[in-house]
């Protein structure tokens, strides 16, 4: 694996962190890709090239998505801001407000900022497929 962007000591790190990592780093290149492809494209005099780099963005973005279905399935975090953001047609920003104050609804109190050990308590895709089972 390369090593480029880690910032702590690689023996530190959990598998979970290293995938996240790959994934992160992965979604990163993506999203430039896609970045380079739109500005060559609106800036190409060229129709048939313009088509191909149109092309590639589109493939370029399909790359993405699949890195972010990866880190919702694999990551309760981003499940959870991909749950209130993502396909929601409201206001992006009151989308916040309504998923902290159903949360609240729900414990009776503020939420408390989760620990990265909830990870291990709180059900995922995965177990609760394991469980229907
Ligand atoms: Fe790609």
């Amino acid at each position: 694996m390369a090593h480029e962007g880690l910032h702590e000591e690689e023996r530190d790190l959990s598998k979970k962190t290293l995938d996240m990592h790959r994934a992160l780093v992965s979604l990163q290149e993506e999203l430039e890709a896609v970045d380079w492809y739109r500005q060559r494209a609106e800036a190409c005099g060229d129709a048939q090239l313009k088509s191909v780099l149109l092309h590639n963005m589109r493939d370029e973005i399909e790359h993405a998505a699949m890195l972010i279905e990866w880190l919702r399935r694999s990551d309760n975090d981003f499940e959870g801001q991909l749950n209130t953001f993502v396909f929601n047609n409201g206001d992006i920003v009151e989308a916040e407000a309504k998923a902290e104050a159903e949360a609240e609804a729900e414990t009776g109190a503020e939420a408390a900022e989760p620990s990265p050990d909830d990870d291990d308590k709180r059900p995922t895709i995965g177990t609760l497929k394991e469980q229907s089972t």
